[in-house]
């Protein structure tokens, strides 16, 4: 699995840990940006990282900003994209195993950060149930333009 990481300036710190958490477990990552804890608009980033899920480049993308908010409502709008924003584990699992969610957005600002490693990490290692959740994604599809 290959990942695609993106932040905002409220969101970088919490990337990096992310970052470190990832090498632990072996898992392959790009950093889309951004670089630094500079102010930038968390749409920019949103679309790096949801375009390039979308187009499967990547399995799967991880975005935080502040709430996790902003980078939800706007990797939803790119075709492709289940972005699930998640501050507990039972939902981070849930969100993989009913709606095979393929972004995970997560809010520095919302959620300690040893709270959100162990939700990346349940997010990342849980499968999809498929069968009566497949059909259920079917119809999301079908709502993209
Ligand atoms: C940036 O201040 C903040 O608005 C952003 O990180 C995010 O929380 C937006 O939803």
């Amino acid at each position: 699995m290959k990942v695609a990481l993106g932040s905002d300036h409220g969101g970088y710190n919490l990337k990096s840990k992310i970052k470190d958490l990832l090498d632990e477990l072996d898992i392959g990552y790009d950093d889309l940006g951004t670089d630094s804890c500079d102010s930038v608009d968390y749409p920019d980033f949103a679309k790096e990282v949801a375009t390039a899920v979308g187009e499967e480049e990547y399995e799967r993308g991880i975005l935080v900003c502040g709430t996790g908010i902003g980078m939800s409502i706007a990797a939803n709008k790119v075709n492709g994209v289940r972005a699930a924003l998640c501050h507990d584990v039972f939902s981070a699992k849930a969100t993989r195993q009913h709606n095979n969610s393929n972004v995970l957005t997560l809010g520095e600002r919302v959620v300690g950060s040893e709270l959100a490693l162990e939700i990346v990490k349940t997010w990342l290692t849980t499968e999809f149930d498929g069968g009566r959740h497949q059909r259920r994604i079917d119809k999301i599809t079908e709502l993209e333009g």
